[in-house]
């Protein structure tokens, strides 16, 4: 018996990174997992991976409700019931504030912020049905700290901290958990090449996917069942303050 066998789960931005990474564990713990991403040959190359009998690859494009409606309506029909989100897709772009463009605010603002509460309202009415389910919004780092040079990034991440609350409030009395989860710097696709310095961070290196998706499980099964509204922090001790550095 999986710690999430029975539950079905849908995942944005599930087709590489960290979100692929915990659509793999989900599977490997009994679940079904709906991967929702723009990325369609990697969708459907981890569909294969998966197995078509766990998994299901939907083109969603987070920033159109209508496409979220069609994602939750894949995850009823293939599987035939929805207990998990997690909404996971995302981007970064980077520049000193004052040379951030209207293009870039406006674009981040979009995927990393909207694109969550379109996921969580296109969601609910299934989620409903579940009993027991749980909303696991990927926020970071950046949720709880400025980071320079990340305007959108910074301001899009503390909006998804403050929804998760909004909506654990709103959302108690269906039995619908939601909570934020924070990565500190974690190796994927999105980070590759950036150069991130890690020194004077408590751990000294780099986070796997892996170490993200334990976090992922554990909110998304029954053991964590008290747990709503609350910020969950994986981020090798990054938020804890500067270390000194290593000799
Ligand atoms: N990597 C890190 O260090 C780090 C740290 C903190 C938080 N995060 C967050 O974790 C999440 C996953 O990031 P990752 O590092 O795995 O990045 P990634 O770039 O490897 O994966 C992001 C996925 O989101 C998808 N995506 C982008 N725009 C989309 C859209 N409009 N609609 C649907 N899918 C879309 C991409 O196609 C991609 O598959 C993001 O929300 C990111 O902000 C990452």
């Amino acid at each position: 018996m999986g710690r999430v066998s029975g539950k079905v789960a849908l995942i944005s931005g599930a087709a590489r990174g960290m979100g692929a990474e915990h659509a793999r564990l989900l599977v490997q713990e009994g679940a079904k997992v709906v991967i929702g991403d723009l990325l369609e040959a990697e969708g459907a190359a981890l569909v294969e991976e998966l197995g078509a009998e766990n998994a299901a690859f939907v083109r969603l494009d987070v920033t159109d409700y209508g496409q979220w409606e069609t994602a939750v309506q894949v995850a009823v029909d293939t599987f035939g019931r929805l207990d998990v989100l997690v909404n996971n897709a995302g981007i970064a772009n980077f520049a000193l504030i004052e040379d951030y463009t209207l293009e870039q605010w406006r674009q981040i603002i979009d995927i990393n912020l909207n694109g969550v509460f379109y996921g969580l309202k296109a969601a609910i009415p299934a989620l409903k049905e579940s009993g027991a389910a749980s909303v696991i919004n990927i926020s970071s780092t950046a949720g709880l700290k400025g980071v320079p040079a990340l305007p959108g990034y910074t301001a899009a991440k503390f909006g998804v901290r403050g929804l998760s609350k909004e909506a654990a409030l709103d959302l108690g009395r269906y039995n619908i958990r939601v909570n934020s989860v924070h990565p500190g710097n974690i190796r994927t696709p999105m980070t590759d090449g950036l150069g991130v310095d890690q020194s004077r961070v408590a751990l000294g290196r780099m986070g796997e996917s892996l170490e993200l998706s334990n976090l992922i499980l554990f909110l998304a099964s029954d053991e964590s069942s008290f747990s709503t509204g609350a910020e969950f922090v994986a981020d090798g001790g990054e938020t804890a303050g500067l270390a000194a550095p290593v000799e």
